[in-house]
């Protein structure tokens, strides 16, 4: 008696289990030999030779389909269409302040400035003293300050930086003339929170000290950085200002952008938009840091990167950049 095994396996672990159904300790064939050794003996013959057929059949398909398997006869199509196209995978973009950030650093890279860093847990000194605001000066209340430690002793606090201006401090005490560096980082005040200020923001300073360095020279310089940030057709203008650790010191305006010098709600229906503070290193800030004021004289800016970059992508919020909102962000792929 032949039967034929009507069974297909699609990958090796059925064919496994098909073996391990009928041929298997517990299996159905051993069932069988079981069964023939009660059976009575003059029927043993036949019964034998109808087990044993069943066995080499049995046998035999598994031969055949393990065959197939390894020859991948027969076989149906791949689930999987190996050639198709992978799926998209999302890119992250790089955020608004680090786009521009970059690009200022770029850009004054090309006059000769290189980044340096200062720390944003500053002590008084190079947050202020150094910088020429004497204690308890009402200059100290331009900027509300957090503080982390207040000591009894006068200039003795620790606070979280103010400005990137402490970097300065710290650069020009480390260095000597020339100096002509970048610091960037973030700053903190004590400032509530709303669509124009933040308690939190990022600064980016310029320090450029080397013997007859002058006015003109800070200028030049920013009229370039200007042109490149947004556009060559801008126009600057400075203002007379006041910080304690510049003398002569300024506020630089560029042109409106949006509105090309007509007058929009950006600028105020002024045509002009402030983006920075700059001026003559005070001697004394100089001096302070070990810097002969006769020999020596500088120039220093100090920026808001929010600012600049709302002004360059017309962003209407501050707390957008803190949000973390795809929708804000994702405007900003493909963006460097
Ligand atoms: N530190 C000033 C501020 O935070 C900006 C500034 C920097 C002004 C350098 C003049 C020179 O407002």
């Amino acid at each position: 008696m032949r039967e034929t095994i009507n069974f297909n396996a699609e990958n090796t672990e059925q064919l496994e289990q098909f073996r391990i159904r009928f041929l298997g300790k517990k299996g159905e064939l051993n069932d069988l030999f079981e069964l023939f050794k009660t059976i009575p003996n003059d029927q043993k013959r036949e019964m034998g030779k109808i087990i044993n057929d069943l066995k080499i059949a049995v046998q035999q398909k598994i031969d055949e389909l393990k065959e197939r398997l390894e020859n991948n006869q027969d076989q149906p199509v791949a689930k999987e269409d190996l050639t198709r196209p992978s799926s998209f995978s999302e890119l992250g973009a790089r955020h608004p302040l680090s786009v521009v950030r970059n690009e200022i650093i770029s850009i004054f890279s090309h006059m000769g400035f290189v980044v340096s860093e200062g720390p944003e847990i500053e002590d008084d000194w190079h947050n202020f003293t150094a910088l020429n605001f004497p204690p308890e000066h009402p200059a100290r209340d331009m900027q509300d300050t957090f503080f982390i430690e207040k000591s009894p002793e006068v200039g003795k606090d620790i606070a979280l930086r103010t400005h990137t201006s402490s970097a300065q401090i710290r650069a020009m005490e480390r260095n000597k003339p020339p100096i002509r560096h970048l610091y960037p980082g973030r700053v903190y005040r004590n400032e509530a929170i709303s669509a124009r200020a933040h308690c939190q923001f990022h600064q980016i300073e310029g320090l450029y000290v080397d013997k007859n360095v002058s006015f003109a020279d800070l200028k030049q310089t920013l009229l370039y950085f200007a042109k490149e940030m947004f556009g060559a057709d801008t126009k600057i203008r400075l203002r007379p200002s006041y910080f304690p650790f510049t003398e002569p010191s300024a506020e630089l305006d560029v042109s409106c952008n949006i509105c090309k010098g007509k007058g929009c709600n950006v600028c105020k229906y002024t045509g002009w938009l402030e983006i920075l503070g700059c001026g003559m290193v005070d001697p004394n800030v100089l001096d302070n840091c070990g810097i002969d004021s006769t020999v020596y004289s500088g120039y220093a800016f100090g920026m808001g990167i929010e600012r600049i970059a709302m002004l360059k992508y017309e962003i209407k919020d501050l707390r957008l950049y803190f949000e973390n909102d795809l929708r804000f962000l994702n405007q900003f792929t493909g963006v460097y």
